[in-house]
């Protein structure tokens, strides 16, 4: 009876406070703004409760007592002493009927006194019925309990929802409570959008190449530069010693540097271009060390100074290079008459037979006939004379030679005049110089 009571008056004050608030009543709208139990009073300018213990005749029936209260009225044993009749009409009571254990609340269901006005109740904060997985969002007069983003009602539970199933990420998704993320496969990133991925320039944020980098969708490449090869951890460029490939690099030597190789000549050579070895003239470039009275022979790998007046007992001295055994001495009968001097240089390893050198008779009388032979200086027989016709002859080498070595050899030609019975002979002494190279 009393509780049914109580709610029913409650109603009414909820739809009163929310007119009253939301639409102040002006000086032309009466009391007929008023829910039912209330009349306008245009003096206060409020609607005032309406006695209805008063008004009515015999609100209360039998032994029950009848007490005014805002918009109704309540019938109560006579017993009861819950309101004192002289409350201010539409002030809400404070410490009324304040014996139970509950404080009296005059306010509807989801608001609580304030002065004297009605205001929300934050069930939020004071205690609500939300499931634990749920969120409590106060709102006027109430509450409610929803799922926090991410999170779907299943009956009274909220469920995780599984945003990875709708595909909303490029490449990969992960799936957290409440929540997702994207992942990007290496070599991406998440673009700002948070979903796509997006080629990460790996050369840019230091790849490790240890030469040139190359970026490639999803990933990069290492390459090294010319003399340079890659390992196989893909990253490291490791030298390339050319001078393993090939012995015919360089004429000589190959020495390996990082990233090339180059060729260095031995001693007394010079470099022709970037492989072959060329001997450097001595003799011209002037580095040599000969004296006046000797001749600077330019051989391969060196020089040799000769010299220039190099005549022999019993030989004299007649011109440059030129000894002449006079007829006169004795132990000239047996020698050639003369003797011209001659250098030559040739490379060790000489494919054979080679020609070297042409001896030419340089005068030649009429009907005579000439031979050409090694006098001397080849005991081992590498060489070998070759009889071209009656005024010359090519001294050939018949063995591959290592230098370095020297030979002095003396060409001797005969001239044999048959008609008048006369012979004679010369020599050329051939100095042979082997350098220490095949080229
Ligand atoms: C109402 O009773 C409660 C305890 O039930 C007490 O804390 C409170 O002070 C009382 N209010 C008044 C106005 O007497
Ligand atoms: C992407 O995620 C970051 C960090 O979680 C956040 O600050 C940013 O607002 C997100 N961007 C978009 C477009 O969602
Ligand atoms: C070579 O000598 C022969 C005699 O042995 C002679 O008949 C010939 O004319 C000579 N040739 C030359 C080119 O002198």
């Amino acid at each position: 009876m009393w509780s049914v009571c109580v709610s029913i008056v409650c109603v009414c004050v909820s739809v009163l406070l929310h007119q009253a608030i939301s639409q102040p009543p002006t000086e032309s709208d009466t009391y007929t703004e008023c829910t039912d139990g209330y009349h306008w009073d245009p003096q206060t300018q409020h609607c005032k409760d309406i006695n209805e213990c008063e008004t009515i005749p015999e609100a209360c029936k039998g032994e029950m007592k009848c007490f005014n209260h805002y918009g109704g009225y309540l019938c109560l044993p006579r017993s009861a002493s819950v309101f004192p009749d002289s409350d201010p009409p539409n002030q809400i009571p404070t410490g009324v009927g304040n014996t139970s254990s509950e404080p009296y609340n005059p306010c509807p269901t989801g608001y609580e006194a304030h002065g004297d006005s009605c205001v929300d109740v934050d069930e939020c904060e004071q205690g609500h019925d939300c499931q634990p997985s749920q969120e409590c969002i106060n709102t006027e007069g109430s509450f409610t309990c929803q799922c926090p983003n991410g999170y779907r009602k299943v009956g009274t539970e909220c469920i995780d929802i599984d945003e990875c199933r709708y595909r909303y990420c490029q490449h990969r998704c992960v799936n957290v409570p409440g929540s997702f993320s994207c992942q990007c496969e290496p070599g991406f990133q998440l673009a700002g959008n948070n979903r796509s991925c997006i080629d990460v320039d790996e050369c840019d944020m230091g790849a490790p190449c240890s030469q040139r980098c190359y970026n490639t969708y999803g990933t990069f490449l290492c390459r090294c530069e010319q003399g340079y090869e890659l390992e196989p951890d893909g990253f490291t460029c490791k030298d390339i010693d050319e001078c393993s490939f090939s012995s015919y690099l360089c004429q000589h030597q190959c020495i390996n540097e990082p990233g090339k190789f180059s060729c260095v000549c031995p001693e007394g050579y010079q470099l022709l271009g970037t492989r072959l070895c060329q001997d450097i003239n001595e003799c011209e470039t002037g580095v040599h060390q000969c004296t006046d009275s000797q001749t600077c022979v330019n051989i391969h790998g060196g020089h040799q100074c000769v010299d220039t007046n190099g005549c022999q007992e019993p030989y004299v001295q007649v011109s440059n290079n030129r000894c002449v055994c006079p007829v006169s001495k004795p132990g000239c009968q047996d020698l050639p008459f003369s003797i011209v001097h001659r250098y030559m240089s040739i490379t060790s390893e000489r494919s054979v037979p080679s020609d070297l050198f042409q001896i030419q008779a340089t005068s030649v009388y009429p009907g005579a006939y000439n031979t050409f032979r090694i006098r001397s200086g080849d005991d081992s027989g590498d060489f070998y004379i070759r009889q071209i016709n009656n005024i010359s002859a090519m001294l050939v080498l018949a063995r591959a030679v290592t230098g370095p070595k020297e030979y002095v050899l003396d060409l001797e030609m005969v001239s044999v005049n048959p008609l008048m019975s006369y012979q004679t002979s010369s020599a050329l002494r051939l100095s042979v110089y082997v350098g220490p190279h095949a080229f």
